[in-house]
């Protein structure tokens, strides 16, 4: 985003302008800025950083005619990678037109920092021009526009605020339709997908059943039918009924299908256009679900190989990481961390040796005692290991755990020879299950250490090798930890993906 040079002088905000500002920001919860058209100069908010400069916002609001005809639109200066802008004719003092910018993520995937929330660019549009009505209304200057009242833009504004790409469709199409019903107090409102696949969305009861809404929805966009005791649709209840079809775009995925039981009262242009920007909300959390349940495999995918090739690299070894993800998570729960916590754990444990994979067999197979050149290139698996994840951004948050595993409290550890509390807490719980694991297991050069022979080690090393807070959780939950070695209970990898992408 470029920044926005603001002189100091323009960062003095007139109480009307800052009081206007104040509420359109608490509206959209994002950035707001004010331009008077006079100057051009901008009123913003010392907090508020902005980028688009006066000229070039008011050549684009003139354009646009947004201050004459008081509608508001949409801009991007600078493309995709940028944030929306939208702009709203605001009336100040009862005689001066104002320009309001407010910053939105867009209809991208996920929020930006700073942004406000991502909206389908239709229903960003019918949220603004709302407000700027509500604003108009409010200061008693123009009549308020017909189609929309404080409620509508209300639903708008609260449904955008659900659209998560991480929920389930079905339960934003429920939330959805249920609001619907009760904003505009319809007599049924349902989301009909395209798929016979995919269920009819209902909300709140169904007097209708999914043949009946599909045969609606089948009429087509736009088309409102009528129907009564002799038409094809038969109503359970026998009123005579209207019902509208709205939806988005050219191939939308599916309909929303309004129905009003009663032939006396007809949709307004306003209840339709609301259903239109409902209907485009559905479309795209649908199509962002989608999107985020692909990168869900794939980072799935990703950690299920790195995983599988630090096992295939030494077989001995095989199962380790998975049974260390699950130690350190439990150890974690020990600690009292919080379940976000636990799963980054598991990955850490997951991944920790994954620098194992660029070590050469002959030195990482190696059966008897290992010379010192061949010791440093084994413990160069951690700075490999960081280098791996530090290409990949969502496992970014890795690092400190996976860079640390091998630290000892006492300085004496590597790569960094850190000391106590400086070595991240994540390596530090790591460093424990890593050696219970290798010290309850058999490797090639030893057999597998007696329970009794573990504990003696585990106290000798705390506060010298180990985090004492650690050795001592280690201790309390010693009956899970065997049962993890046994049996492998413990977190499932879907359920942390899933955290892991929500961060
Ligand atoms: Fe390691």
């Amino acid at each position: 985003m470029r920044g926005l040079t603001v002189d100091l002088d323009s960062r003095i905000v007139p109480s009307e302008w800052a009081s206007i500002g104040r509420r359109l920001a608490r509206e959209f919860t994002a950035p707001v800025a004010l331009l008077d058209p006079k100057g051009p100069r901008w009123y913003v908010d010392p907090a508020v950083e902005i980028c688009p400069t006066p000229e070039s916002a008011l050549s684009w609001a003139n354009s646009e005619g947004i201050l004459e005809s008081h509608r508001a639109a949409l801009w991007t200066p600078d493309g995709d990678e940028g944030p929306t802008w939208l702009g709203l004719s605001i009336p100040i003092n009862g005689e001066t037109e104002g320009l309001a910018l407010a910053a939105f993520a867009g209809s991208q995937m996920t929020e930006r920092k700073g942004l406000g929330p991502p909206c389908p660019e239709n229903a960003l549009k019918a949220w603004g021009q709302s407000v700027a009505d509500s604003l108009r209304a409010d200061s008693a200057l123009r009549p308020v526009s017909p189609h929309l009242a404080g409620e509508d833009y209300q639903l708008i504004a609260r449904l955008v605020r659900r659209l998560k790409i991480s929920d389930p469709p079905e339960r934003f199409q429920g939330l959805a339709a249920s609001a619907l019903r009760a904003t505009l107090r319809i007599w049924a409102v349902a989301w009909v997908p395209l798929s016979s696949r995919e269920q009819v969305v209902v909300g709140g009861p169904d007097p209708l059943g999914t043949t009946v809404w599909r045969g609606l929805a089948a009429e087509g966009v736009g088309h409102t039918v009528h129907f009564g005791p002799t038409h094809p649709y038969i109503n359970h209840t026998g009123v005579e009924s209207f019902a509208i079809i709205a939806s988005e775009g050219q191939s939308p995925p599916g309909h929303i299908v309004a129905v009003d039981a009663s032939n006396h009262r007809k949709f307004s242009s306003g209840e339709v256009a609301i259903l239109q920007a409902v209907a485009s909300m559905i479309g795209t959390q649908r199509t962002n679900g989608r999107i985020y349940s692909d990168l869900k495999e794939l980072l799935f995918g990703v950690i299920r190989a790195l995983t599988a090739a630090i096992d295939a690299k030494d077989p001995y070894t095989s199962g380790h990481s998975e049974r260390v993800a699950r130690m350190a998570a439990r150890i974690g729960e020990e600690l009292g961390m919080h379940s976000n916590q636990k799963s980054d754990l598991y990955l850490m444990g997951l991944l920790h040796d994954v620098g194992k994979i660029g070590i050469n067999d002959s030195v990482l197979k190696k059966a008897g005692p290992l010379t010192p050149d061949e010791y440093r290139v084994i413990q160069s698996h951690v700075e490999i290991g960081v280098k791996i994840l530090s290409e990949m951004k969502k496992l970014n948050h890795l690092l400190p755990g996976v860079a640390g595993h091998h630290e000892s409290l006492d300085g004496k550890g590597y790569p960094a020879g850190l000391m106590g509390e400086a070595i991240p807490i994540e390596a530090r719980i790591l460093a424990v299950a890593d050696s219970f694991d290798s010290m309850s297991s058999t490797r090639p050069y030893r057999r597998r250490l007696s329970p009794s022979q573990i504990t003696e080690i585990f106290r000798k090393g705390a506060g010298v090798q180990w985090d004492p807070r650690v050795v001592e959780a280690l201790f309390n939950c010693h009956a899970d930890l065997e049962s993890i070695r046994q049996k492998g209970l413990g977190d499932s990898l879907q359920d942390v993906v899933r955290e892991t992408l929500n961060r």
